[in-house]
């Protein structure tokens, strides 16, 4: 069967970018922050992201172009080369997407929520005061149900269009709006008397502060946000040209997202803290504290719907790109239809999604140290698994593909540093990342005992 592959260069950094920059950023990392006391925890992030996440990227996207297939097809693939069985990590990384997408669509129909809460209160401004808070939202389980089916139904749409036509054009469009209203929202939150406070906050280091649990969850917050055991980079990577040189188009992505990340930081903390009355362990800090924020400030209701519908894109972009990698997954597997295998993957997504829609209704009694089913979900799936599978996904590569095709992929002779940077990132992948995540979970472990 041939393989789509990307009309432009440009094509493929929107639609790895777009996937790697999405509530992650800006929902997740504030509250992950938060929780794990600041400066010292951002230093431990952006190390990570460098250490750890960027080479598995590059590494997740070379396994993509090197068998031009989807991460479970590569890995059964490798599995009968090498008489390994690699197909396990394969699969679990569908699984993780699957499950993932399912309480993503949750969150992303908030952002949905607010943007339209935003829409109307640009005509009658008391709507935002009634109902753009976040409890009117948690109390309403079904609401978040119905929302989370509307975005699965938007990103199927998107996805039965193909690669080209659908995942390009998308992203394209938002993404400079995006990058404009965020700067004028960091520039008004730096300007609050909060500011100082909240970049003493960010970044300065008290290492004090860290927990015995707080490596592992950077790690695992590295992969999710850089999309990373997921498989949806190995997709990617299996659309890439030849010419593309893919560790320079993974560092960009790690840089771009990483920046992003601190600038969601610099966005929220001000205000946050300024309000003073929100716990910076909530996870639903973004939704509590912006909106409030926003429909207090003049001319803040219309800022607020421009940065909620593209904050909702870029959630959507998100979602696409754990999508695809479903369904690419399942039309490389059964050669079933695209259209059957996004309807499949989206309804699945939605079903396994009202658990976590109805975890402050419904399922409210159902609590662990305090903690909702979502945050429960959320904390298990991304701190502890997403290590675990990032690194299974570290040793296919390196025990899976042969060091001449890794050769081939990583180093471009005319790019001297690639040169010099390939017999490290190879090491990385066998070593090092085993290494810092087998720490970070016998830390963890301690913390727990
Ligand atoms: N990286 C995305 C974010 O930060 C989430 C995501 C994970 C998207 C895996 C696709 C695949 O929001």
């Amino acid at each position: 069967m041939k393989r789509g592959s990307w009309n432009t260069r440009f094509g493929f950094y929107l639609a790895a970018i777009g996937s790697a920059c999405g509530l992650g950023n800006l929902w997740r990392f504030p509250y992950v922050v938060g929780e794990n006391g600041g400066g010292a925890f951002v230093l431990l992030y952006v190390f990570f992201a460098l250490l750890v996440g960027m080479p598995l990227l590059i590494g997740e996207l070379i396994l993509g172009k090197s068998t031009r297939r989807s991460v479970l097809s590569a890995s059964i693939e490798l599995s009968a080369m090498n008489q390994r069985k690699y197909y396990w990590i394969g699969r679990l990384s569908v699984l993780m997407s699957l499950v993932v997408l399912s309480y993503y669509a949750v969150i992303s129909g908030w952002v949905l929520h607010f943007s339209t809460q935003f829409l109307s209160g640009l005509f009658h401004p008391e709507v935002l005061v009634e109902k753009g808070r976040l409890d009117h939202l948690l109390s309403n389980g079904w609401l978040q149900v119905g929302l989370s089916s509307v975005h699965l139904l938007l990103a199927i749409v998107v996805v039965l269009k193909g690669v080209q036509e659908g995942l390009e054009r998308w992203i394209t469009a938002m993404m400079p709006i995006f990058a404009v209203l965020l700067v004028l929202l960091v520039i008004k939150s730096l300007s609050l008397d909060a500011a100082g406070e909240a970049l003493r906050f960010l970044f300065y280091p008290d290492f004090s502060k860290l927990q015995l649990s707080s490596p592992l969850h950077a790690i695992g917050h590295v992969c999710f946000t850089l999309s990373v055991g997921f498989g949806t980079m190995v997709t990617f990577g299996s659309y890439l040209k030849d010419s593309d040189h893919i560790p320079t188009a993974g560092f960009r992505v790690t840089v771009v997202d990483t920046l992003l990340s601190l600038f969601a930081g610099l966005l929220l903390f001000p205000i946050v803290l300024q309000a003073s009355n929100i716990p910076l362990t909530d996870p639903g800090l973004l939704f509590e504290a912006l909106p409030r924020f926003l429909s207090q400030t003049p001319g803040g209701v219309l800022f607020g719907f421009m940065f909620f519908i593209c904050l909702y894109l870029a959630a959507l972009g998100a979602s696409i790109g754990l999508l695809e990698v479903i369904v690419s997954n399942l039309v490389d597997r059964t050669k079933m239809s695209r259209t059957w295998a996004a309807w499949i993957c989206g309804v699945a997504a939605l079903v396994i999604g009202v658990v976590p829609a109805l975890s402050s209704t419904f399922f409210n009694g159902v609590r662990f140290q305090g903690k909702a089913l979502l945050e429960i979900l959320d904390g298990l799936l991304i701190n502890l698994f997403l290590p675990l599978i990032a690194v299974g996904v570290a040793w296919v590569i390196s025990s899976g593909l042969s060091s001449k095709e890794k050769e081939r992929l990583f180093v471009q002779t005319e790019k001297i540093e690639s040169v010099a940077l390939y017999p490290h990132w190879k090491w990385m992948l066998k070593w090092g990342i085993p290494f810092i995540v087998g720490i970070a979970l016998i830390l963890q472990i301690i913390d727990l005992i």
